[in-house]
């Protein structure tokens, strides 16, 4: 292993586009932020870098779908992003943005260095060019008809209906999304950064020289150099973002993640007049947390540009998560399936480390992995507080009414059995932790923590040192039990600084108040001072008891998951005809909250329908499908079963005897096995909500509606 003087830790920029989400926390925030504390407490010198990526796509199209500028977009959602990172006490020595003057100047810079070593290569293609926004255009952006299935709002790069690969040229009508206006092809210059003559040297330095790299990691670079690199456009057409910083590049901007990455060195400079000693000398440690998605660019592609230019370190590791899952659902911000930081630390006051808890311990560190409400309830409230909570807190109450509230002596001629694999476990425990952590495990590293605290309680419980206690009267203490007493919680409190010591680079807020109840400064918390007895001196007094943690009720939690179901957006399953620029940016990104407009139509389309009154006669949840109902309807001749899509919306029980507005003859469809009979008429506000649609006055089934 190499020795290193410094260590330079990048967690990924994110997208000034919308709020984080704990899915971004567990990714690799926190992560990243464990482990720059634990740095911190060993006394290296480490340097946390981080700050909003304010350029590219994903931004203007936030704006075009907000209706106002790029900028304003970016102004608005850096501040959101980093006050949620301080809230959850992710400890950046820098938060910067990419929008920053000296970020312009690097990495213009960086781009004029492999220009000027003739590094690009230059060409000239033609591509779709909308004269109306006057601008060019990526496939993504044209809507026409499918020629296969006559889909008319399929997507120049593919038909979502009949699925069909498709290009812009063999669309029937194609339009521009963000005029309408009809794309037309343009000649364009772009500057290419010749990937493929990396592809040896990527090959060796992955492949052969980090094989350590978490199996993950590996294995994607593994899939991209096996398939084989190509030259990629590193600029593109656009008014938002770096100016190409040559003469003849009008309308053009460095390719986003050309840019961003290169926002790591500009915040570094930022920071410190010492940058060019993180970022140029072999003794530094670089590692950049990341999600799984960034892998390609942070591996492959940064990493090339970064020996290209020659005058940088490489990464030494790139410890990816995959992702976090919400409640056995995808993320999605389009549908705001998420649970959003600013909105958690507002509903959760003081509950800080009980999500960095939960995050760790379920980080998705091998696997996408599942965050469900129960088990955030069931971790704090049988691990945080019932274990490591209790421990701490058993051993002040019990120090306060055995010893008078100080630490008591530790008499060495008495220890027994018990004692003596307690300082051994304690003893053990710092290099246990320690290499996890250097690993990047950090769930085990956590799980070895509170497995120590857990020990505590086991020792508690074999000494019973409140037996010792005739009556209750501490006054009448022999002094042969005083002593075994003294030992007890002699080495519970040690145990319980250890235990500060351990947890600090998880639950940091946790660490300062157990350092606040036993009256010891910040400087306890070096990490040196892990596996060491003699951390609180004999005799000194101690504050009473406060808990670490507090229980969270059923209340809480059944709020959250309901909260978390009003809020989905449920996609509408035609989408009309919406503006063509808002189709894309859903696409894009998913969002789908306004109701679309639908074309006109004829009358002779509505009298197509035959609608009815109907009465709910009964409702139960389809198994294994959490958004489905099945419902029994009174039609007044018959009894129909209908399959709805309401079930995060209704409790069965609270829609029996309703009546509602069946569409009587739709065709009959199978849902997860049953024949649904025709759909019930619900209308949706803006914020997803469903209510039913029904008559005034209660009225005979089956009546019909016209
Ligand atoms: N903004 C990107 C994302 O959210 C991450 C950029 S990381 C950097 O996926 F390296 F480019 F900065
Ligand atoms: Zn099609």
């Amino acid at each position: 292993m190499k020795d290193y003087n410094r260590i330079l830790v990048t967690a990924a920029l994110p997208y000034a586009n919308g709020p984080v989400h704990i899915g971004h926390l567990a990714g690799c925030y926190l992560p990243a932020d464990i482990y720059v504390r634990y740095q911190r407490a060993q006394k290296r010198d480490v340097k946390f870098i981080g700050g909003s990526d304010e350029h590219g796509v994903p931004i203007t199209i936030r704006a075009m779908k907000e209706g106002i500028t790029p900028q304003q977009v970016v102004d608005k959602y850096h501040a959101m992003i980093k006050e949620s990172f301080e809230e959850m006490g992710i400890s950046f020595d820098i938060y910067s943005r990419t929008s920053h003057a000296i970020h312009h100047q690097t990495a213009s810079d960086f781009f004029r260095k492999l220009y000027d070593d003739g590094l690009f290569e230059e060409k000239e293609t033609e591509q779709y060019y909308d004269e109306k926004a006057k601008t060019f255009l990526a496939d993504r952006y044209i809507v026409g008809t499918c020629p296969i299935c006559g889909n008319p709002n399929a997507y120049g790069d593919q038909c979502e209906r009949c699925g069909s690969s498709l290009s812009p040229e063999i669309l029937v009508n194609p339009r521009s999304t963000l005029s309408d206006a009809v794309p037309v092809k343009r000649k364009t210059k772009h500057w290419y950064f010749p990937l493929q003559q990396y592809e040896n040297w990527l090959k060796e330095w992955i492949l052969e020289g980090h094989k350590e790299w978490k199996n993950n990691v590996y294995g994607q670079c593994k899939s991209w150099l096996d398939n084989g690199l190509q030259s990629r456009a590193m600029t593109r057409d656009s008014n938002w973002g770096i100016k190409v910083p040559l003469p003849d590049a009008e309308g053009k901007v460095l390719y986003v993640w050309f840019d961003a990455p290169i926002g790591y060195i500009s915040a570094t400079k930022e920071l410190t007049e010492q940058w060019a000693d993180y970022w140029c000398k072999e003794d530094t440690k670089l590692v950049h947390f990341i999600g799984k998605d960034n892998i390609v660019f942070h591996c492959i592609i940064f990493p090339a540009m970064l020996k290209a230019h020659g005058k940088f370190v490489l990464p030494d590791n790139v410890p990816a998560n995959e992702f976090l899952n919400i409640e056995g659902d995808k993320v999605s911000t389009s549908r705001n399936w998420a649970v959003w930081v600013h909105d958690y630390v507002k509903d959760f006051p003081g509950c800080v480390d009980t999500l960095r808890y939960v995050l760790c311990a379920n980080a998705p560190e091998t696997k996408d992995n599942d965050f469900t409400w129960k088990e955030f309830q069931e971790r704090n409230n049988s691990e945080l507080v019932a274990i490591f909570g209790n421990f701490v807190n058993r051993t002040f109450v019990l120090m306060h009414k055995l010893c008078n509230g100080k630490v008591p002596p530790l008499h060495n001629e008495i220890l027994d059995d018990f004692d003596k694999s307690l300082i051994e476990e304690i003893g053990s425990s710092k290099d246990k932790v320690e290499s996890l952590i250097e690993q990047y495990k950090f769930r085990e590293a956590l799980f070895e923590v509170i497995d120590l605290s857990r020990k505590g309680n086991k020792y508690l419980q074999d000494k019973e040192p409140w037996k010792k206690v005739p009556g209750g009267e501490a006054k009448s203490i022999s002094p042969e039990d005083q002593k075994q007493i003294d030992n007890c919680l002699h080495l519970c409190l040690q145990l319980t600084a250890n235990l500060a010591i351990l947890i600090n680079p998880f639950l940091p807020t946790t660490a300062r108040k157990m350092l606040h109840l036993m009256k010891v400064v910040d400087k306890m918390l070096e990490w040196s001072n892990a596996g060491k007895l003699k951390l609180l001196s004999v005799g000194y007094s101690l504050r009473p008891p406060e808990l670490l943690f507090r229980k969270i009720e059923d209340t809480e939690i059944t709020a959250q998951v309901e909260k978390l179901k009003a809020g989905l957006i449920v996609p509408n399953a035609e989408n009309g005809s919406k503006t063509p620029a808002m189709q894309t940016a859903e696409k894009e990104e998913n969002e789908n909250k306004a109701a679309p407009e639908k074309s006109q139509i004829q009358y002779d389309d509505f009298a197509k329908l035959d609608l009815r009154v109907g009465t709910i006669l009964s409702a139960e949840k389809v198994e294994k499908a959490d958004k489905l109902l099945k419902l029994q309807i009174d039609m007044g001749s018959e009894k129909r079963t209908v399959v709805s899509g309401i079930a995060l919306h209704f409790k069965p029980e609270e829609i029996l005897g309703r009546q509602v507005i069946v569409v009587a003859n739709l065709a009959p469809r199978k849902m997860r096995g049953i024949e649904s009979n025709g759909m019930i008429l619900m209308a949706e506000d803006k914020e997803g909500k469903l209510i039913f649609v029904h008559p005034q006055e209660q009225i005979e089934p089956g009546s019909k509606v016209s």
